[in-house]
């Protein structure tokens, strides 16, 4: 079988995310998607036909024979099931962030996929982006020296007032942490290994929150998660990040996410961006802008991870936005969650390797045009 041969990509869920994948996966080559399907399927109708992919009800694009991987772009609450349907249907899976929404559940769909033999994916993988491969190469270059800290910040008024139905990301499974830490622990793994221990702190400070979009405005969402976090992430190698994720905040100053080096400080863009600029300063020296050197940084790729796992199953390698990765994420987040609930710093199971940097040789002969 041909490395670069196409690979049948199914999409599950056509919602609000699900439009951009259809357009970036056209940057890939060896991805192929034959059918999309909506539990709601006049929506599914509506992408197939915006985008010429034939539409198909979840059940036929499960059992379909053209389709080897399952695109699960669905709201958090139903990536575990619609994940376990697609194992069980011989698919693998690529699941949009998070991977699901208890590290219980997460365990299962992973050990799911490793007892069946097929692979589990998921986002973020704006990692792979060329302005955080920069900052990959710069951590392992070694010019920040030994990494003693760093900080990572999302914070801002809530996603009511974009989103046309926002009210999951105020249920059990949504939140700030959920919602956003995927992007900013996904990248401190990247660049620093897995986290080792968290102590955490949160809050609930509004109970209801009115919708301010279109087509909902004006209704109220009961809110069940906390949507101010704060905490400390322990990594193994001894580094240590604070973090704040929140949906209750106007506006703020910080850089997304800053690593501080006894030789050097590096100012690491939006995580959930493929570019922006990357900075760094060295000790007595001013703040220098370092150009991207890698690619995929100037848009929206928002399907590269998937683009390199379905390659990685014609060449038999590990894929970078891998099951392993978004487990460890999920633990660091809702571990961060119990300890503002229990007052105790928590130790992390997991310790997933660092994904490999997306290479030249692999950017330039395999995800390429
Ligand atoms: N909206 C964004 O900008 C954005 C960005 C990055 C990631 N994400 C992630 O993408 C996922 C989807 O987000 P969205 O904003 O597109 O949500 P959405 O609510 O707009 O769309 C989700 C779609 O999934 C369908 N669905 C839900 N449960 C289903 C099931 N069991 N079987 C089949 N279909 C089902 C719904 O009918 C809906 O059409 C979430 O995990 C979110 O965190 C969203």
């Amino acid at each position: 079988m041909s490395d670069k041969k196409p690979v049948g990509i199914g999409i599950i869920g056509c919602g609000n995310i699900s439009g951009t994948y259809l357009k970036a996966a056209k940057d890939f080559p060896i991805l192929d998607i034959r059918a999309v399907a909506d539990r709601h399927h006049p929506t599914a109708v509506l992408q197939g036909e915006a985008f010429g992919v034939p539409v198909r009800s979840v059940a036929d694009l499960l059992a379909a024979d053209d389709i080897d991987i399952v695109l699960n772009l669905t709201i958090p609450q139903a990536h575990v099931e619609v994940g376990m349907a697609a194992l069980a249907a011989g698919k693998h899976v690529y699941s949009e962030k998070p991977l699901a929404v208890t590290v219980s559940e997460g365990r299962k769909l992973i050990a799911e996929g490793e007892r069946l033999g097929l692979r589990v994916g998921c986002a973020p993988d704006t990692f792979l982006g060329g302005a955080h491969q920069t900052c990959r190469d710069i951590v392992d270059s070694g010019a920040l020296g030994q990494v003693v800290g760093g900080t990572a910040f999302f914070m801002c008024p809530g996603h009511e007032r974009w989103h046309p139905n926002p009210d999951f990301y105020y249920k059990s499974g949504g939140g700030p942490m959920l919602d956003m830490g995927p992007y900013y622990i996904t990248q401190l793994v990247n660049l620093l290994g897995p986290v080792a221990s968290v102590t955490g702190m949160a809050s609930m400070l509004r109970k209801t929150r009115p919708i301010t979009s279109e087509p909902r405005n004006g209704e109220m969402i009961e809110v069940e998660v906390f949507t101010h976090v704060s905490g400390s992430l322990a990594f193994a190698s001894g580094a240590i990040v604070q973090i704040v994720m929140s949906f209750d905040v106007a506006g703020h100053r910080h850089t997304p996410i800053e690593i501080y080096g006894t030789d050097a400080t590096l100012l690491v863009p939006d995580p959930n961006h493929f570019g922006g600029q990357v900075e760094t300063r060295a000790k007595n020296a001013d703040w220098v802008d370092v150009p991207t050197t890698m690619p995929y940084w100037d848009g929206n790729f928002r399907s590269l991870g998937l683009a390199d796992m379905a390659h990685a199953i014609r060449s038999k390698r590990p894929h970078r936005a891998s099951g392993a990765l978004a487990l460890h994420a999920l633990e660091v987040m809702a571990a961060v969650e119990d300890s503002a609930r229990t007052g105790q710093r928590i130790e992390i199971a997991t310790q997933p390797d660092r994904p490999a940097p997306l290479g030249d040789n692999i950017v330039n002969t395999i995800l390429a045009h």
